[in-house]
């Protein structure tokens, strides 16, 4: 898609469709919205004094202008309550009114920017292309049937009226497109099927992006990760045909810069392995490698970004199936950090790769180690599915982790690590076992990882919920939704500017 930045007048300039906003009535008409309807001899007023559009959030309403405008259609979309208004909100009315657009089978959209409320236009111009982007996401890559009716908008054009405002703009619209690329990558790598993506194939895509973004790579065979010590990641990978890897990334390496590690869970298929899990809905379980892509994504806009900061991103990858060759319950695991687990379930294999991958994290004593898994279906029990469950063992560390979550929308609610919940990992044969009780559930798994990363500031967010939904959200369709994306880059980004 083609977004960029003009200089001009709202009421003067042609294209498909002029996209304008208003508060609920009886708020004035504000900026662009009142110079058209000034232009447009009171048209915009008339509609809204004969109550046909109240501005209520989201509310779409489009208008042919009949040669009053050089734009033959006006999109009218509604913000809700003044008062009431904020960057979600923004986002997602720039998410309602871009899929208006794109179902009309219309192509070309220009927005005069406008100021509200207190936000900037650099801020509104990100969170707007963020809201769109995310909003007409769709995957369509395995439909072979009336390709032809696939709908897609081709070309978003900011207006702007003044010289300073328009670099502001373009500052935020690309900050905004570049975020949206790296979600709409990882929810690309959920929505893909286990069949194709497989981890040889996350570790090839993690190549290619690699290469494009100046980012290290090394992609660890089975055998070497064995070599090295990675017993619980060796055992949930031999299960499997599909070769699995241990992706290491590396971005702004040996310049001095803090270092922070995001470990995200790349399982691409779990069955639960002899656990085997009940066959209703086990399809979902091609989304349990959403942490790596989450991981992946991350360091994609970062690097796109040009963050300051020295990233380290680890995802373990396998797919976890029983075969004659699967680990079993009962077998004990030696991990890399030298500790040994017992095995209850096979299903909890998520914390058994992010053992090895979080001991592994440690070796770069990094300032901080985040990881994302798709970790319990507990979580998604306590929290449901539009809520990532926070966990960790610094309370800085999590402060920045809630701070960039309130910017982003991404909603994470902190749950406790309490000494007492350890008791249910203890094992007569190792050191833990890697399931405690179905009660607190996401809890004790999160127990576990803290074993993994020693003293360093560490953070686990169990994105088992959000990570795929099945009703969509005002900017995100069902289906994969990178979740954590947004929330680390913005947690990245503060950072920076520390
Ligand atoms: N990948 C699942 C967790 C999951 C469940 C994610 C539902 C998304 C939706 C994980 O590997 C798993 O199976 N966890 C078990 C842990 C249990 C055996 C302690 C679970 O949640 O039941
Ligand atoms: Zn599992
Ligand atoms: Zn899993």
């Amino acid at each position: 898609m083609n977004i960029r930045v003009e200089k001009g007048r709202p009421e003067k300039y042609p294209c498909e469709v002029l996209l304008l906003f208003a508060f609920e009535s009886p708020e004035p008409l504000e900026g662009p919205t009142q110079s058209v309807d000034l232009e447009w001899k009171g048209f915009i007023s008339t509609l809204i004094k004969q109550g046909d559009f109240k501005g209520e959030l989201f509310e779409c309403h489009l208008l042919y202008t009949q040669e009053a405008l050089p734009a033959p259609r006006v999109l009218l979309t509604g913000l809700g309550k003044k008062g009431e208004f904020d960057l979600e909100k923004w986002r997602g009315a720039a998410s309602k009114a871009g899929q208006f657009i794109r179902n009309a089978g219309i192509k070309q959209l220009a927005f005069p920017i406008m100021k509200f409320n207190g936000h900037s236009e650099k801020e509104l111009a990100e969170s707007f292309v963020t809201g769109l982007l995310l909003g007409v996401y769709q995957f369509n890559e395995f439909k072979t049937l009336e390709r032809e009716k696939i709908r897609e908008i081709e070309e978003i054009i900011f207006i702007g009226e003044k010289n300073a405002e328009i670099e502001l703009i373009d500052d935020g619209l690309r900050t905004g497109q570049t975020i949206s690329e790296a979600v709409c990558l990882a929810r690309d790598l959920v929505n893909g099927p286990s069949n194709e993506v497989t981890p040889t194939f996350l570790a090839e895509k993690a190549k290619k992006i690699a290469k494009e973004y100046e980012i290290e790579i090394q992609v660890l065979e089975v055998d070497e990760t064995e070599a090295m010590g990675m017993g619980a990641f060796v055992a949930v990978a031999k299960g499997s045909q599909e070769p699995g890897k241990f992706i290491v990334l590396e971005y702004n390496k040996g310049k001095g810069l803090d270092t922070i590690a995001l470990v995200g869970k790349g399982i691409t298929f779990d069955s639960g392995g002899i656990s085997i899990k009940p066959s209703e809905n086990m399809e979902r379980m091609k989304d349990d490698m959403s942490g790596a892509a989450a991981v992946l994504a991350t360091l994609q806009a970062a690097s796109k970004l040009r963050l300051p900061l020295h990233l380290v991103g680890i995802m373990p990858a396998t797919e976890n199936l029983p075969s004659g060759k699967a680990y079993k319950p009962g077998d004990i695991l030696k991990t890399l950090s030298g500790q040994t687990v017992e095995v209850i379930s096979t299903d909890a294999e998520g914390r058994l790769i992010l053992s090895d991958a979080l001991a592994y994290s440690v070796r770069y004593q990094p300032k901080a180690i985040i990881d994302l898994a798709t970790l319990t279906g507990a979580c998604v029990i306590a929290l449901g599915d539009y809520v990532i469950g926070l966990f960790g063992n610094d309370e800085v560390l999590l402060r920045r982790v809630e701070e960039a979550s309130s910017k982003t929308g991404e909603k994470a609610w902190r749950l406790p690590l309490w000494d007492e919940y350890f008791e249910y990992l203890k094992s007569d044969s190792a050191d833990f076992r890697n399931v405690g009780t179905r009660a607190a559930g996401a809890i004790i798994g999160a127990i576990f990882l803290s074993k993994f990363v020693g003293k360093i500031p560490w953070v686990h967010l169990d994105i088992a919920g959000p990570a795929s939904i099945e009703k969509e959200k005002p900017y995100i369709p069902r289906g994969g939704t990178g979740a954590g994306v947004r929330l680390l880059i913005q947690m990245l980004r503060d950072w920076a500017k520390d």
